[in-house]
């Protein structure tokens, strides 16, 4: 196999802290806890390591990246070596002058999750009272900061009525962007599946209505659109493909393919504070396993589409199938695509609706 380009992007979840408790977190259900954490020399030698090896742009996320007291040394970092910082926010500790000082470090791009349009729905889904009144207030000064904004949507039953209004939203916090994310279930989500998938029909209406707007609105606002997986026809090229242009570091240092490799337990993940970025990205096992298409089955190995979406989904795959090397069942050649699509009908019209919080440490038990 020819040897990789560099990595352009990177996912760093800094934390998996976060005052918020939403039901779709793509964090793994098994999080950790803070004194496993990454200190901030360590995190400042990544994010060097990451520059030397042609990393373009990193997303700081988390959990909540604003509950790290040093993100505005890491931001700093990341400017002083010429790399695009967007941090992944909930917003809801941010101060004003927070926002100002990461704003003089040199940060280039927020994105604020909104996990409904009015202060009722936040709540329910984020399990924090005054989060909505507080998101608000935060996007407001991130504008005011001359900071780019993204607000982003995360879509599921619970909301999947409020599409319009998220756009009203949008404009109203005169936000750049606006991502309508319908949930990609991973993690948390996966585990309220039958809480959150919405239905077909509704999925069609929101697409309906997304195309109307972005036409609407070209040249106002941005509108990015992301069906869900189990409703769609061919399946995302997930992280732009398995070690071909990103990865992600979870907050203890360890490197990984995607935020959601960890389930595939038959692969092993380095370090960062192990082995040096560059090793890990070009050498390693769990990078080279699903890289490129030689690993494929059929019907991928075939398929005219395969150096479009890599087959999908590796860890989508395993949850679905119990392989994950299979064709993921997003995808309407796989022959396990009917049966995913009926689940997530059936799941629409009968799922018990109750909602599982992210907790660290509650491993999946449901909120009385
Ligand atoms: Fe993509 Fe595989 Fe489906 Fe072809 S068969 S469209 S490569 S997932
Ligand atoms: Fe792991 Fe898609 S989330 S490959």
């Amino acid at each position: 196999m020819p040897a990789p380009g560099p990595p352009l992007g990177m996912l760093a979840e800094l934390t998996h802290r976060c005052p918020l408790q939403c039901p779709y977190c793509s964090n793994p259900v098994d999080l950790l806890k803070s004194d496993a954490e990454l200190d901030t020399d360590s995190w400042l030698e990544v994010f060097t390591q990451a520059a030397d090896l042609g990393i373009l742009q990193v997303h700081l996320s988390g959990g909540e990246p604003a509950l790290r007291q040093d993100l505005e040394a890491l931001v700093a970092c990341l400017a002083e070596r010429g790399v695009y910082t967007n941090l992944i926010t909930a917003a809801v500790t941010l101060s004003e002058q927070r926002i100002a000082d990461l704003a003089a470090a040199g940060l280039d791009h927020v994105q604020i999750s909104f996990q409904g349009t009015n202060p009722e729905t936040t709540e329910l889904i984020s399990h924090y009272k005054g989060a909505h009144e507080k998101k608000l207030r935060a996007a407001r000064w991130v504008r005011d900061a001359g900071l780019p904004l993204t607000v982003n949507a995360p879509i599921h039953r619970c909301n999947f009525d409020q599409v319009e209004q998220f756009v009203d939203l949008a404009l109203e916090l005169d936000a750049d962007r606006l991502e309508i994310a319908n949930v990609q279930y991973y993690g948390w989500a996966y585990l309220n599946r039958t809480a959150l998938l919405p239905g077909p029909e509704e999925v069609a209406r929101q697409a309906v209505f997304v195309e109307d707007a972005r036409e609407r609105l070209t040249g106002i606002l941005n509108i990015d659109f992301v069906t869900p997986d189990y409703y769609a026809e061919y399946p995302k090229p997930c992280m732009g493909g398995w070690g071909n242009d990103a990865m992600a570091i979870m907050p203890d240092g360890t490197v990984l393919p995607c935020h959601a490799a960890q389930t595939i337990t038959s692969l092993n993940f380095d370090r960062a504070t192990d082995r040096p970025l560059a090793e890990i990205w070009n050498n390693s096992d769990a990078f080279e396993r699903f890289r490129g298409t030689e690993w494929m089955q059929e019907p991928c190995r075939s398929c005219p589409r395969k150096d479009l979406d890599f087959g999908g989904c590796r860890c989508q795959a395993l949850a679905l199938t119990g392989d994950a090397a299979a064709t993921d069942p997003a995808c309407i050649k796989s022959p396990n695509h009917d049966a995913l699509r009926r689940m997530a009908t059936r799941a629409s019209e009968t799922g018990s609706g109750e909602l599982i919080y992210r907790r660290i440490g509650s491993q999946g038990e449901p909120v009385a």
